[in-house]
């Protein structure tokens, strides 16, 4: 019965959780609001918030799962990808605590903990599936052989798909975090009003720097005619937008999946949040007749119950790390 503490810190959320057995019994994020003023993530205020957050969300995940400090057999945390000074935060805490309570340290990746993510609740996955795992920072197409047996058959040669929808959302002039305003407009608006390119890269791979700067000409254009347009058509230019990111994740998902032969396909990070998308593969999913897989929505957006589930896993392992273990900004897959 491995009680597992997971720590989440790497880009703007400081998370904490509690796996017992392979089963989450508390899952702690405390959101950082202090980027809205500043339209994106600054990374030297992240890493302050962090550090004050730490104890706190600890604390509360502890309390929540009601389980004792000196339970716990193992520290979970991610290691990279991330901000540094975000990672540090994270990375010290369990360092100092694994010290403190002797117990064994699991370095985990959060590429890799958004796609294990899946392994939370019930209706798992088989092995081999493909997973989109599609983030603020990453949009990645991933062969999922084993818990860590991933290959990345496909990714961005530019932007991240949350990227894309966070920079046209600053174009439109609506508040931080842009992902999720774009949903909540794109639910009254016609998908169909606006025409936007889908790109053409070859293979598994995407391009979304292409969609933003053709976002940035269309909205500069109707704009210089008619100064009312953005507010008029906010709805019908948040459904366009959404639904071409959508389309251009959704066809090389597909391509990937008929190349692969696959037929569990899942769907993880931020941008799994997102209405327009979740709707699409379910769509998809019934057309092709795959299994489709989409994470409860706190299991989405970045979260320590990701991380524990990795701990979990290697744990079993018996997969463990020194204390001479530091962060990496870029962490290999
Ligand atoms: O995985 P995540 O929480 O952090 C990273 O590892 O990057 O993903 C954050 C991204 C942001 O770009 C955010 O705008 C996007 O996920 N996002 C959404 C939604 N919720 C979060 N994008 C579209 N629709 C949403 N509902
Ligand atoms: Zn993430």
């Amino acid at each position: 019965m491995p009680v597992i503490l997971g720590i989440e810190s790497s880009c703007d959320e400081t998370s904490a959780a509690i796996c017992v057995d392979g089963a989450i019994l508390s899952n702690v994020i405390a959101n950082q609001t202090i980027h809205a003023a500043y339209g994106g993530v600054v990374p030297e205020l992240a890493s302050r918030v962090h550090q004050l957050n730490i104890i706190p969300t600890v604390q509360q995940a502890l309390i929540n799962a009601k389980v004792n400090k000196n339970d716990i057999d193992a520290v979970a945390f991610t290691r990279g990808p991330g901000l540094l000074g975000s990672l540090l935060v994270g990375v010290s805490f369990a360092k100092a605590f694994a010290l403190a309570q002797n117990l064994p340290l699991i370095e985990v990746n959060h590429m890799q903990a958004h796609v294990l993510a899946h392994f939370i609740d019930e209706h798992k996955p088989n092995f081999p599936f493909l997973c989109l795992t599609v983030s603020g920072g990453h949009t990645q197409i991933v062969l999922v052989k084993n818990y860590f047996d991933m290959e990345i058959i496909g990714q961005t040669t530019d932007d991240a798909a949350g990227e894309a929808l966070d920079k046209t959302s600053k174009i439109l002039g609506l508040p931080y975090p842009g992902g999720p305003m774009i949903d909540k407009y794109a639910r009254s608006g016609n998908a169909d009003a606006f025409k936007f390119p889908e790109p053409n890269i070859p293979d598994y791979n995407f391009s979304f720097s292409g969609l933003k700067t053709s976002i940035l000409y269309f909205i500069r254009d109707n704009v210089a005619k008619d100064p009312l347009f953005l507010q008029n058509r906010i709805n019908d230019i948040c459904a366009s937008v959404e639904k071409r990111v959508t389309t251009i994740l959704l066809n090389k998902l597909k391509k990937a999946a008929q190349a692969y032969q696959i037929k569990d396909i899942a769907l993880a990070g931020g941008v799994s949040a997102n209405t327009g998308l979740r709707e699409g593969l379910k769509t998809l999913g019934e057309q092709m007749s795959w299994n489709t897989f989409i994470p409860k929505f706190e299991y989405c957006t970045d979260n320590a119950a990701m991380i524990a589930i990795a701990g979990y896993y290697k744990f079993l392992n018996n997969d463990f790390v020194g204390q001479n273990v530091a962060p990496l900004a870029r962490m290999p897959f």
